[in-house]
């Protein structure tokens, strides 16, 4: 594949997986994933479980990142994980913003901002998350939506900022559905938000930000996906909990 952008594909766990259900999982990948450099990978286990995978995967070519975290550094905020305490288990992403938090934590863009924020100040790379729902994509409001939460959710960073920060494009209405966007809707949604990040930024910056595809990523959608100009990755769900299925889409996207 021809794209000066590493691909990023990155397992979205959600909440799934014990420990001992996790390193049951991470030994499989390690196995299946053994010898990949040409894709960034990433596993995105429960805040229980980094400790153990983060050992488990010392010795590989897999790196970790969180499902979500506090703009807070320390302090009273019951329930809450800070970038400090990521860092011990060598987190390296942090997954903020997805649309399960926006919808049911009412995460807003102002929120995810400070998040971001909070998430570069401690050398990590955060992995936004956007896209619309299926009413406002009928309502023909997927571009303002997308460009409102691009423009919200990272408001305030830099520009070496945003070069280290992933984009995930998540139409709601594929996320564990089974029901994909279709390669030119991907490709689409993706160069618009590239063009956003141009207006918002520059050309150079825009053309370096790494933007993931998310929504019912599979082994047999994954290449098509993958090799549309503006996808530079995934972040897979359902298809991420089983080490065979995650491999595969890892291998087909190459
Ligand atoms: P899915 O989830 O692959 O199960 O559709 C993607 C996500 O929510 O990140």
């Amino acid at each position: 594949m021809n794209k000066d952008r590493k691909l990023i594909i990155a397992g979205n766990w959600k909440m799934n997986k014990t420990v001992a259900e996790s390193l049951d999982l991470v030994r499989g990948l390690k196995i299946e994933l053994a010898n990949i450099k040409e894709v960034d990978i990433v596993i995105c286990p429960p805040f229980t479980a980094l400790s153990e995978v983060s050992k488990a995967i010392l010795d590989s070519n897999i790196r970790l990142g969180a499902q979500n975290m506090s703009e807070h550094n320390v302090g009273a905020y019951t329930g809450e994980i800070a970038a400090v305490m990521l860092k011990e288990f060598s987190v390296r992403y942090v997954i903020l913003g997805h649309s399960e938090r926006r919808q049911y934590q009412k995460e807003s863009n102002e929120l995810i901002a400070k998040k971001a924020a909070a998430v570069h100040a401690a050398s990590l790379k955060p992995i936004v998350c956007v896209g619309e729902t299926l009413a406002e994509r009928e309502a023909g409001k997927t571009n303002q939506v997308l460009e409102t939460q691009v423009r919200g959710s990272l408001v305030g960073l830099s520009k070496d900022q945003i070069t280290e920060s992933i984009i995930a494009y998540e139409p709601v209405w594929a996320i564990g559905t089974g029901k994909t966007a279709t390669t030119e809707q991907a490709q689409e949604a993706h160069a618009f938000i590239r063009r956003v990040l141009v207006s918002m930024f520059d050309e150079t910056v825009a053309r370096r930000v790494r933007i993931q595809y998310g929504g019912s990523v599979k082994p047999s959608n994954a290449r098509e996906l993958m090799s549309q100009p503006d996808v530079d990755g995934a972040l897979v769900g359902g298809a991420s909990l089983e080490a065979r299925s995650f491999a595969d889409i890892i291998k087909n996207s190459i």
